[in-house]
């Protein structure tokens, strides 16, 4: 399975932050927020990936993370020119995908806990149709929102409605089989202008193919789209790191548990890092015995 990374958009709802640099370089407690959903793809065994952002910001991605070599992976990057829509993924990315299956992740979404890679697995695994998540917020009118019957089944998907059928959203996590390039060049512009994502669900509902998995209590999903979640954000990665002893989505030390490098290799890039506690936290695993 191939991995996409959907890190471009203007940004501008958090200008002037995001002026001169991409959101998904806003830094979350220690670590850039790209660091968040790349981490994702990795915990599902994905070592192909594709980053799409802008022009002006591909350069800067590159440099934070290279052809991916240092973590066992292979990144590649791609110009998104416009923000046509999260759909346009599939087309820029056709040739990268290939034949294969593909997961894509917003560059701004955050994912965290103990259930993740079991849920992950199973959406790896299943090689048929379409698998996204619903989560239970405040706000689904911000969101693409799942219409349930009283046996969870999903009726439909609705993109930023005005009057929400339910409190169950959908998260930046989609995973698709080959299918998905096809379906992605038969969507139109919605009334907003973009190739939406909700589209291409609502294409595989038709199809009978769309699996819905609820996340439970088990699950932190964290949306970064404003000034007060980013800090939410950071505060929570904060207090798990601190309180477990546990860091989030450090991209090296994922590298060497997912078998991607050597326990050797992550140490020696502890070492470039070593005047950061991000460092030392690598290198905490030198000759240490780890139980989990
Ligand atoms: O966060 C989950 C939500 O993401 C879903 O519930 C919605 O169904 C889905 O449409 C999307 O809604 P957003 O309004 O939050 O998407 P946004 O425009 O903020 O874009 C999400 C990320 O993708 C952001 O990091 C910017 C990037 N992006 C967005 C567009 C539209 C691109 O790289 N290119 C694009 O063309």
């Amino acid at each position: 399975m191939k991995g996409i990374v959907l890190a471009g958009g203007r940004g501008t709802r958090l200008y002037p932050s995001t002026k001169a640099v991409s959101k998904q370089l806003l830094t979350i407690y220690d670590k850039p927020l790209i660091y968040y959903p790349l981490s994702t793809l990795m915990l599902a065994g994905i070592k192909e990936v594709l980053i799409i952002s802008t022009a002006e910001d591909t350069p800067c991605f590159q440099r934070l993370l290279g052809d991916g070599t240092q973590l066992g992976m292979e990144i590649s990057y791609a110009v998104q020119d416009v923000p046509r829509g999260l759909a346009d993924a599939f087309l820029i990315g056709e040739d990268f995908i290939g034949k294969e299956n593909v997961c894509l992740v917003l560059g701004d979404n955050f994912f965290y806990g103990t259930d993740i890679t079991l849920i992950l697995n199973k959406a790896v695994h299943r090689t048929d149709g379409a698998t996204i998540f619903g989560c239970l917020v405040k706000n689904p009118q911000d969101f693409g929102v799942l219409e349930l019957d009283e046996r969870g089944t999903v009726l439909s998907i609705e993109e930023k409605p005005q009057n929400p059928k339910s409190n169950y959203v959908v998260p930046g996590l989609y995973f698709y089989d080959n299918h998905v390039v096809e379906i992605a060049k038969s969507v139109t512009p919605s009334a907003r202008g973009e190739l939406e994502i909700t589209s291409i669900n609502n294409a595989y509902l038709a199809l009978g193919k769309l699996h819905v998995e609820l996340f439970g209590r088990g699950i932190t999903w964290l949306d970064t789209g404003s000034p007060s979640s980013l800090l939410k954000a950071a505060t929570f990665v904060e207090t798990v790191q601190v309180n477990t002893g546990y860091y989030i989505a450090c991209l090296e030390e994922i590298a060497w548990r997912r078998g991607f490098i050597s326990k050797e290799a992550m140490i020696t890039l502890g070492e470039s890092l070593k005047m950061t506690e991000y460092g030392q936290y690598l290198l905490s695993y030198r000759g240490a015995h780890t139980y989990d």
